[in-house]
């Protein structure tokens, strides 16, 4: 037995109007866009191809079709049905910029309305305003499903390179955020250290010999892990994030040593002969990528290892939209990440949820990253892309269940130095 589907554009039309006739679907039954004869596709009289209604337009006056691929268009942008913009084309006869068939059919003037065109078969066309004019509202799954455009409208969508103001500072900023970041931290750090990082970067640090230098080590968590595990540990960091590692250094001594400054300006006066830097979380919150790539090259002993964690380059970029079907679920199947510009090297900001103040970071391509760091004799060997343990699945369901298993957020890579002379 056939079952009869409603047209997705008439069901979207009836949810703003409540007369507006709701047609049976005869076109892309299999799809999720069921559509009737009106929301389907008009034939264009210049080239002769099909087009979808919304991208070709009727000239009243000459009778005809012009679809978008063959004439010049532009947008008006203007609240209709669920939509908030249109096109006109221009008609090639008379020169008249007419609107698409979405808003002619809007104004009453689509030419079934008019009665210049009759259907090839029946179809139920919208013929009056009534008086129950916008009493319904579009529901929010009709706008999830109409496209990028509509998607910036969310929140979750971040264009960062309008969003970033000029003053971001990412040393001032973690000065700012230095104690509600140091107040939100257990022992282990926030859930994605404790259970998506730091067991990998401890686990690729390889052998138990050497001080670690902890490059932009923050509040000091990791620094302490290490020195509980038994290495000797030098932290550096420029913020006033390591005040709180030096607080707690004082309060409850480790045998840690840290220094307030950039590695830039550590490495004025530093042996340069490190087995292990680490850069936990860092990398993306410096600007200039070369000069600490070329620090991290000269600081590194030839043989010895430099692990960086970060936001994955290709699923945490600045402008990955993160939709749901519907919105307000709270079922992390009903989520889809949508990755865009990856391409666009840029300055961008995440507000965490601890403080108002936020803290800008660079995205860059992957390539960029490896090839900035090979370019220093810093090879990568060993790359993780961290996924939940079993176990997290009970403590953290809605955390974790079918969303850190789905595309990896953080990146975790071992760099060797391939020689003590290089570059
Ligand atoms: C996201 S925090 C990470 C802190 C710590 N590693 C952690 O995982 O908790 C980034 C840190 O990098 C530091 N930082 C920024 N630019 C730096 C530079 N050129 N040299 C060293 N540290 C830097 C910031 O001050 C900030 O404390
Ligand atoms: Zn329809
Ligand atoms: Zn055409
Ligand atoms: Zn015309």
């Amino acid at each position: 037995m056939e079952l009869t589907k409603e047209c997705f554009y008439c069901t979207q039309n009836n949810s703003v109007f409540m007369d507006y006739p709701l047609n049976e679907a005869i076109f892309g039954l299999e799809s999720n866009f069921p559509r009737c004869l009106i929301h389907y596709q008009f034939r264009c009289d210049q080239c002769l191809g099909e087009s979808h209604f919304n991208g070709i337009s009727w000239c009243n006056s000459c009778k005809n079709f012009t679809c978008v691929r063959c004439e010049s268009e532009r947008i008006v942008w203007t609240d209709f049905f669920v939509n908030s913009y249109y096109y006109e084309i221009k008609c090639p006869n008379c020169d008249a910029w007419n609107p698409t068939l979405d808003y002619s059919e809007f104004m009453m003037e689509h030419p079934f309305q008019l009665g210049v065109i009759i259907p090839q078969s029946p179809v139920n066309v919208w013929i009056q305003f009534s008086s129950d004019y916008l009493e319904k509202q579009p529901s929010l799954e009709f706008n999830e499903r109409r496209g990028f455009h509509e998607l910036s409208k969310f929140t979750g969508y971040k264009d960062s390179s309008f969003s970033v103001p000029n003053v971001l500072n990412p040393v001032q900023n973690w000065s700012e955020i230095a104690k509600d970041w140091d107040n939100n931290f257990d022992v282990e750090g926030d859930f994605h250290h404790k259970n998506l990082i730091l067991p990998h970067v401890l686990d690729l640090i390889t052998d138990s010999d050497g001080v670690v230098l902890d490059v932009g080590c923050g509040n000091g968590n990791l620094a302490r892990i290490l020195s509980k595990s038994g290495r000797k540990v030098i932290g550096i960091d420029p913020s006033d994030m390591i005040l709180f590692a030096i607080e707690k250094e004082q309060i409850k001594p480790l045998g840690i040593t840290y220094f307030q400054e950039t590695i830039q300006e550590f490495l004025q006066r530093s042996q340069s002969d490190f087995k292990h830097i680490v850069l936990n979380m860092m990398i993306m919150d410096v600007e200039d990528l070369r000069s600490l790539a070329e620090s991290l090259g000269k600081l590194t002993i030839g043989g010895g290892e430099v692990i960086i964690s970060l936001l994955h380059p290709c699923f945490d970029v600045s402008t990955k939209t993160t939709i749901k079907f519907p919105q307000d679920s709270q079922h992390n199947e009903d989520k889809v990440f949508i990755v865009d510009n990856y391409f666009k090297e840029e300055k961008s900001w995440i507000k965490f949820n601890i403080s108002e103040t936020k803290t800008v970071h660079f995205h860059r391509t992957l390539s960029t990253y490896v090839n900035i760091l090979s370019e220093n004799g810093l090879l990568i060997d060993k790359m993780v892309e961290p996924v939940p343990k079993d176990s997290l699945y009970k403590t953290d369901p809605r955390e974790t269940f079918l969303d850190y298993d789905r595309i990896p957020l953080f990146l975790i890579l071992r760099c060797k130095k391939i020689s003590s002379n290089f570059p």
